[in-house]
């Protein structure tokens, strides 16, 4: 039993009612929590449900890409690998997460790159990526089970924290193999390709230097041998009248001599002596048969040059290297082409300088070389006539060629031969030496008088054959042989 007042007991109930309602309320609180705590979990619930799905999709899009995809922490080990990774490099992704490149048995030369097998190397590629740089690296060697070497197309970007810090790299890259070998073989089929079409090029140039070659040497062999025999024919008749123009001159004189001792000793002759003395001005005809004598004598000397000449230049036995002297053959062109510096009506006489240098004997094929400098010569007659050259300009009014030789050091020796015509244009002067290209009328050039003495030079002599002219400067061609040739020949 209680000893209390009942004053004591009611204040005593109130306070146990009011802690009660007290309890009560927080009791109601706590239920309200409660229930917004169920559906923050139910909402919690569902973002995670979402979450999941999305996260599921997530890896069934990197498990199933075709594509290689990687994810590297700041040590380069990785963190993550899809399967695509795992199937080529043939490990399981357990194997590899946690590992770095050399970890996993790829070669230094893969992962620190090879500069001259044009290989970036992964690591290079993944510091750069680390340090914040985003790459694309299109030629991306990758090793792969059974010792395949994948070629990937790769790019790598940095992955940020929350607070911006870089703490791995993602990877994807693109297993571009078959495409690259595919632009492999087409490159290579290319430059097969390209080589055939050269080696094509090569012997169709061959066979028109052949070709040409060989209607010049028919052309010439059959002039040396027409030119030769003609050359002998008249060396014949040439040698009776030059054998007996002596005797006929000392008989001419005697019979002279012996009218003048007539005319002292029988000043007055009978009158038809004296008649037929008048008749044939036998005074014209003392001074003057002398004279015709001599005359004819420079004529006979003049054939006989000729004739020199043109057996020099025939030169039937060309296809043997011959020490010769150039000097000669130069001569023998230039009077065979006398006719042309001379007899010109509507242009002045083309003067002939020449500067011969003391040359030593030329190991050479002599007939090519006559027909180099009777080439060179006709083309500098020709255009100091002004025949072939594009505008209207008249002929030089002091034309001429100069020619000179020389010994340029113990073992070549150097034929310039120049005129001061109107000289040629850039653009002709590319294609001088090309076969067939000609700038006079049709029937006056055949465009292979260049490119024949070029081959003739450069290749039958191991010499050089150019060109030196400009528009109105005139041209110059400049031959360089050696004086002795190191391997034997044969001309065609
Ligand atoms: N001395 C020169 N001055 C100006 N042009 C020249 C001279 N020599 C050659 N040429 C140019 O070079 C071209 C080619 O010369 P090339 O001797 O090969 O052939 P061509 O003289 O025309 O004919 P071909 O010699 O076969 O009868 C000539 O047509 C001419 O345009
Ligand atoms: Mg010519």
């Amino acid at each position: 039993m209680s000893n209390q007042s009942p004053d004591e007991e009611i204040t005593f109930l109130r306070q146990r009612n009011a802690e009660l309602e007290k309890v009560l309320e927080d009791y109601h609180k706590l239920q309200q929590e409660l229930e917004e705590c169920k559906q923050a979990k139910t909402v919690l619930e569902q973002d995670l449900q979402k979450t999941e799905e999305q996260s599921f999709l997530f890896r069934m899009i990197i498990e199933k890409s075709v594509d290689w995809i990687f994810v590297k922490d700041q040590n380069y080990r990785y963190l993550l690998v899809n399967y695509t990774v795992a199937n080529s490099i043939g490990k399981t992704i357990e194997e590899i997460i946690g590992k770095d490149d050399l970890e996993l048995g790829t070669s230094e030369e893969i992962v620190f790159g090879n500069a001259d097998k044009k290989i970036r190397g992964f690591r290079t590629d993944d510091q750069l990526v680390l340090s914040g740089e985003t790459i694309h690296n299109p030629y991306d060697p990758a090793p792969g089970c059974d010792g395949k070497l994948y070629i990937l197309d790769t790019r790598k970007i940095p992955l940020c924290n929350s607070k911006g810090e870089i703490f791995a790299m993602l990877g994807v890259s693109r297993d571009v193999t078959d495409r690259h070998r595919a632009e492999e073989e087409l490159r290579e089929s290319e430059t097969q390709l390209r080589q055939r079409t050269l080696e094509l090029e090569e012997t169709l140039k061959k066979l028109q230097r052949t070709q040409s070659q060989l209607i010049q040497s028919e052309k010439m062999s059959s002039l040396g041998q027409l030119v030769a025999g003609i050359a002998h024919e008249i060396n014949n008749p040439l040698n009776f009248i030059s054998g007996n123009i002596s005797y006929a001159n000392k008989h001419i004189q005697d019979l002279l001599n012996l009218l003048k001792l007539y005319q002292i000793n029988y000043p007055h002759p009978v009158n038809e002596i004296h008649e037929q003395a008048e008749v044939i001005e036998l005074n014209f005809l003392q001074k003057d048969l002398p004279k015709l004598i001599s005359s004819i004598r420079i004529g006979t000397e003049r054939i006989q040059k000729i004739v020199d000449s043109l057996r020099t230049f025939s030169h039937l036995d060309q296809s043997e290297l011959k020490p010769t002297n150039i000097h000669h053959g130069i001569n023998s062109a230039l009077m065979l082409l006398e006719h042309r510096l001379h007899t010109q009506p509507h242009i002045s006489r083309i003067t002939v300088i020449k500067e011969y240098g003391n040359l030593p004997l030329i190991e050479c094929f002599p007939g090519q070389l006559n027909q180099v400098f009777m080439n060179i010569l006709i083309n500098a007659i020709d255009a100091l006539e002004g025949i072939g050259i594009h505008n209207d300009k008249l002929p030089i009014s002091k034309p001429k060629i100069h020619i000179s030789t020389q010994v340029c050091n113990s073992e070549y020796i150097t034929i310039r031969i120049a005129d001061n015509g109107l000289g040629m244009s850039a653009e002709i002067q590319q294609r001088v030496f090309d076969p067939f290209y000609s700038t006079k009328p049709v029937g006056k050039g055949t465009g292979l008088g260049l490119y024949i003495s070029y081959q003739i030079i450069n290749e039958q002599h191991n010499g050089s054959l150019k060109c030196i002219s400009s528009p109105g400067k005139g041209a110059e061609f400049v031959i360089e042989i050696p004086i002795r040739q190191t391997q034997s020949k044969s001309s065609l």
